[in-house]
């Protein structure tokens, strides 16, 4: 094919993805202003499957989302929260923290994992050799779950994400995995744990066994906050995130 037919039919596809807004397809339609305007050009090759990190990367892919995050209303989260904490950290990480849900600090600073909880995650993440810019952290819920959501600026007014919540949130969560593509997944407390393997298995009793989720290991472990109440928790986490760096290393957990 000639260049100039090439970058014709990447143009398309950039146009047709602008204004293609059903997320969890990746089809692009026939139907399309693109098609209309190039005609014949539209060839069997755009009509393969494309995936938008082909044409964008994944960077521009992730800012994509935390745009439509940003202004999402699915559920009732959506009404009460500050800021929308879509995930911080690289585009291309291979390692993927999920927490369960922004607490006071998150909401009002828009950033996950700030909090006395986050400063503790990151100093495990940089016990592995890592950084806050090395590896990606998200919350399985994007929004501050509150007791009483007409008062956000009250402190200690956090819960955990309903299991509603969690299903209306989760795709989100799902296309950040598709994007970023980690290869293991680390969940923090059994929220996130429960939430994406549908386990009713206490945590207790499911960390630090490697399970996967869409087709990527996945290893529970505790959350930060419960490490804060109780220390003695902390050298189980710790053998846990020896498997996941071992993992990254040797490929075998
Ligand atoms: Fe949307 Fe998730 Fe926020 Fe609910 S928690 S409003 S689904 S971004
Ligand atoms: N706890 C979480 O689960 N997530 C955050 O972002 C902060 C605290």
């Amino acid at each position: 094919m000639k260049r100039s037919e090439y970058l014709k039919i990447l143009n398309l596809a950039k146009i047709s993805l602008e204004e293609y807004n059903n997320w969890g397809e990746n089809e692009i339609y026939k139907t399309s202003i693109a098609d209309a305007s190039y005609g014949k050009i539209v060839s069997t090759e755009i009509k393969r499957q494309i995936s938008p990190t082909e044409i964008f990367g994944s960077k521009e892919e992730l800012e994509r989302l935390r745009e439509k995050v940003n202004s999402c209303k699915k559920c009732p989260l959506g009404k009460s929260r500050l800021n929308a904490v879509f995930g911080i950290g690289s585009s291309n990480a291979d390692l993927m923290f999920v927490g369960e849900g922004p607490g006071y600090d998150e909401d009002h600073k828009g950033e996950p994992f700030i909090g006395r909880a986050g400063q503790l995650l990151t100093k495990i993440i940089e016990a592995m050799g890592q950084t806050r810019k090395t590896v990606y952290i998200a919350n399985i819920v994007k929004c501050h779950p509150m007791i009483d959501a007409s008062n956000p600026e009250k402190r200690s007014n956090d819960r955990p994400p309903t299991f509603e919540e969690m299903e209306i949130c989760k795709p989100y969560l799902d296309m950040q995995l598709d994007i970023i593509k980690p290869k293991i997944i680390v969940t923090l407390g059994a929220s996130s744990t429960k939430g994406l393997l549908k386990s009713g298995e206490p945590i207790s009793r499911i960390r630090g066994v490697v399970r996967e989720y869409k087709g990527i290991k996945l290893m529970p472990t505790y959350h930060p906050a419960a490490l804060l109440r109780n220390q003695d928790l902390k050298k189980f986490v710790w053998e846990d995130m020896k498997k996941v760096a071992r993992y990254l290393d040797m490929g075998e957990i």
